[in-house]
């Protein structure tokens, strides 16, 4: 009986110590790392947030850097069987059918296997679609970044001894000044993809 009526008080003397210590580390975590207003009361969703990757030419490419074009962003992985090839293929179609105005619009395909694609894979890679598509990787920390970023998900899936990747299969479609203006899926029909394309290049942001 004794011992049981012990537990209450220890644990409230353990609330006392946790809240003490919170209301320490509230008082300091401020000064040590002053935080900004989070992006949470605007009610949108901050997506395409800032990111830095490595391009299959090996440049430098982050969302300042892809700014001045709309752009259309998908997440994928070379060794894909299905969904990444046939979206970079009905993307290639897309630039086809823009004619010259596919000059005014970057397609950004972003790795989240960096572990097999190597900035050779991309290049072979991209070069088997439309060469004018960049392929983009980073390190596992920048790639997770990215992902975040565009609110996206990708996870690594076991299969046999090898391994897939379950990823966002969506395709960004964000304006000049980076801003997301929404997703195109893959099954729409192509006539109305096209149309939110040529929409998204007579955006003025
Ligand atoms: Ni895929």
């Amino acid at each position: 009986m004794r011992r049981l009526r012990l537990i209450p008080v220890a644990l409230w003397m353990l609330v006392g110590v946790v809240g003490a210590a919170l209301v320490g580390l509230s008082g300091w975590v401020p000064i040590l790392s002053p935080q900004p207003p989070t992006a949470i009361s605007r009610g949108v969703a901050a997506v395409g947030g800032p990111f830095s990757l490595t391009s299959h030419k090996g440049e430098q490419v982050d969302n300042s850097r892809l700014a001045g074009k709309p752009y259309l962003l998908f997440f994928g992985f070379t060794y894909c069987p299905d969904v990444c090839p046939t979206t970079l293929l009905e993307l290639s179609e897309v630039l086809r059918e823009l004619g010259t105005d596919a000059g005014r619009l970057q397609v950004v395909f972003v790795s989240v296997d960096p572990e097999r694609d190597t900035q050779e894979q991309l290049a072979d890679y991209v070069r088997a679609f439309d060469e004018r598509i960049v392929a983009l990787r980073g390190t596992q920390a920048e790639t997770d970044a990215t992902v975040k970023a565009f609110a996206a998900y990708a996870r690594k899936v076991p299969q046999g001894a090898t391994y897939t990747m379950d990823h966002t299969a969506s395709v960004y479609m964000m304006s000049a000044s980076g801003n997301f203006v929404g997703t195109i899926d893959m099954h729409e029909p192509s006539a109305t993809r096209l149309q939110k394309v040529r929409r998204l290049l007579d955006r003025r942001d």
